[in-house]
């Protein structure tokens, strides 16, 4: 063993040096790869800004991946224990949840996990109790499942546009507790985010929406009245961090005005939200306290 170390020694000390001394054919040997790369990006109309961005998107994609791999064995974990979870995405139009729910999905296990988002409900699903087009979804045993936007919809965006009544907004704030206290109790992990974005960057974003064909179709009737409708839509999010926020099912607000950090600080609050052993043990763990702050801060 001696001898192998003392080996192992000297080649590094060699290897230094030689990396001390950059060869002199450097600019010849990387020249047919610039060569390369100019023509490319020449063909291509490809601006420094271009470049600079398509760049920036790979390595914020690289930053992710090992988050992105940690999940694959949280889910593992969820399988061989056959615990359910349900995270839920709220947040108003443009927050960032979509984008966001790609970033965690993107390397899974597809058979266990379900994105639910549901459009405007159907004559049978008003007949039912409210809770019920929900609970339907609910995961089995190893499953995740993945809300975008949930019940939360009667807290926030159905007293806005008057798709419940009062009472049934009320009968809402007064169930949600007790409905997820016991959803908590009986095993389910459940992680509640809430994406939460400054009037500004939803204009910016839905002004994008308009004018690029790949995001048009996220632009809908809703979306359009939430900047007129901010201040109504502030008055309820506040009533609903304040009377939702519970031991039992906190909430955990993420700034999302940067995309890519609210998706890596989003992916580090869901890792922490399961007690299952983490592989990769060099990781930080720990959210930006900029990006993701508690709910029962954000009312403070
Ligand atoms: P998203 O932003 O999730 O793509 P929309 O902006 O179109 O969807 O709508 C926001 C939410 O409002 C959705 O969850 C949708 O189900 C709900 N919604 C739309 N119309 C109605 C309605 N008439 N009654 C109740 N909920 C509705
Ligand atoms: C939203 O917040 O409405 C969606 O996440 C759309 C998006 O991807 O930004």
């Amino acid at each position: 063993a001696g001898v192998m170390s003392e080996k192992k020694e000297g080649d590094m000390h060699t290897s230094v040096t030689e990396a001390g001394a950059p060869p002199e054919n450097l600019q010849e040997s990387v020249a047919p790869a610039a060569r390369c790369f100019d023509a490319l990006a020449a063909e291509h109309h490809l601006d420094d800004e271009k470049i600079r961005s398509v760049l920036t998107k790979y390595l914020q994609e690289q930053e992710l991946k090992p988050f992105q791999a940690e999940l694959i064995h949280l889910q593992q974990y969820l399988e061989d224990t056959g615990r359910r979870m349900i995270i839920l995405f709220e947040g108003r139009d443009a927050a960032g949840k979509g984008g966001t729910i790609r970033s965690v999905t993107r390397y899974m296990n597809e058979k266990h996990y379900r994105v639910i988002a549901m459009g405007k409900p159907t004559e049978e699903q008003r007949s039912q109790w409210f809770f019920q087009k929900y609970v339907s979804q609910f995961p089995r045993g190893g499953e995740i499942a993945i809300f975008d936007r949930s019940w939360y919809n009667r807290a926030m965006v159905e007293p806005v546009f008057g798709f419940c009544t009062e009472q049934e907004y009320n009968n809402f704030m007064r169930g949600v507790i007790g409905f997820e206290k016991d959803l908590v109790r009986q095993g389910t992990i459940l992680v509640k985010l809430y994406f939460s974005v400054t009037k500004e960057v939803q204009k910016k974003r839905f002004n994008r929406r308009k004018h690029d064909p790949l995001r048009q179709w996220k632009l809908s009737e809703v979306d359009v009245q939430a900047q007129e409708r901010w201040d109504d839509f502030d008055k309820v999010k506040y009533e609903m961090l304040r009377n939702t926020h519970t031991a039992a099912a906190p909430w955990t607000v993420i700034r999302s005005a940067n995309k890519h950090l609210a998706r890596l600080n989003a992916l580090k609050v869901i890792l922490n939200a399961v007690d299952y052993e983490a592989i990769n043990q060099e990781l930080d763990y720990v959210p930006d306290d900029e990006i993701v702050v508690s709910g029962a801060r954000e009312i403070e």
